[in-house]
């Protein structure tokens, strides 16, 4: 069967990355998560002095920009990629809220995203890959054969990442989370470089009322369509 490039973006919290994890698993393809490169860059920033409280030293994060290096390792535990910053495993500390709340002016810097996506697009040169984030279908993999975009209201997206954090333990409050997710839709659709919008080509998925069995079944009709 001929490997594909699969392309997923959408709103932070739409349930894109659990849905391009399950696909990928599924077909036996590569997952790669965008969103967690631009986590690691800002955790990067936070831990070595590039943020001087919400100012970014631009400069310095340029400077080192060359010295940050991301990988994903499978974790035998949970049957999903972690993320390696520097050769460490980074995955929780990226899914703090304080990093939640840093990131999206980050990724917002074109040279930040210049290096990002330069390594995305290495990862992806074989095919077989499932990507998902803001821009992979418009700027990244511009030739996916497979793109879709998800998106879900606000409250609802609000509420999922709260049960998640929940979940794991951490402190949550729903306010702060909506108002978070409002914000980073914002920063996204509004940017200069590569801002968040559909590419033309690309599958709509609003999945606000859909179980994740229901957008697991459209998305395997999807992938069917086109392999
Ligand atoms: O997907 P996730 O919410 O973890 O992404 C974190 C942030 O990284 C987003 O809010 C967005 O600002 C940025 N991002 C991006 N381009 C991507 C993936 C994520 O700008 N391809």
């Amino acid at each position: 069967m001929k490997k594909i490039t699969i392309a997923i973006d959408g709103f932070s919290s739409c349930g894109k990355s659990t849905m391009a994890k399950d696909l990928a698993r599924e077909i036996g393809y590569i997952y790669i998560d965008s969103g967690a490169m631009y986590r690691a860059v800002t955790l990067y920033s936070i831990e070595n002095g590039i943020f001087q409280g919400d100012r970014i030293d631009t400069e310095k994060l340029e400077k080192h920009i060359g010295d940050i290096h991301i990988s994903f390792q499978l974790n035998p535990e949970t049957g999903r990629p972690d993320t390696y910053l520097n050769g460490v495993n980074v995955e929780n500390k990226i899914r703090t809220m304080e990093v939640s709340s840093r990131v999206s002016p980050v990724a917002a810097l074109g040279f930040v995203r210049e290096a990002m996506v330069a390594q995305q697009q290495e990862m992806g040169k074989a095919k077989g890959i499932v990507m998902d984030g803001r821009d992979i279908g418009t700027t990244v993999f511009p030739d996916a054969e497979l793109k879709i975009f998800v998106t879900a209201t606000p409250e609802i997206r609000a509420q999922r990442r709260y049960d998640e954090l929940k979940a794991k333990g951490q402190e949550a409050s729903f306010d702060e989370i909506l108002e978070n997710v409002r914000q980073r839709d914002y920063i996204d659709q509004n940017r200069e470089v590569s801002p968040l919008r559909k590419a033309d080509d690309a599958l709509l998925l609003d999945n606000s009322n859909l179980t994740i069995a229901q957008q697991k079944e459209w998305l395997a009709e999807q992938f069917n369509i086109v392999v």
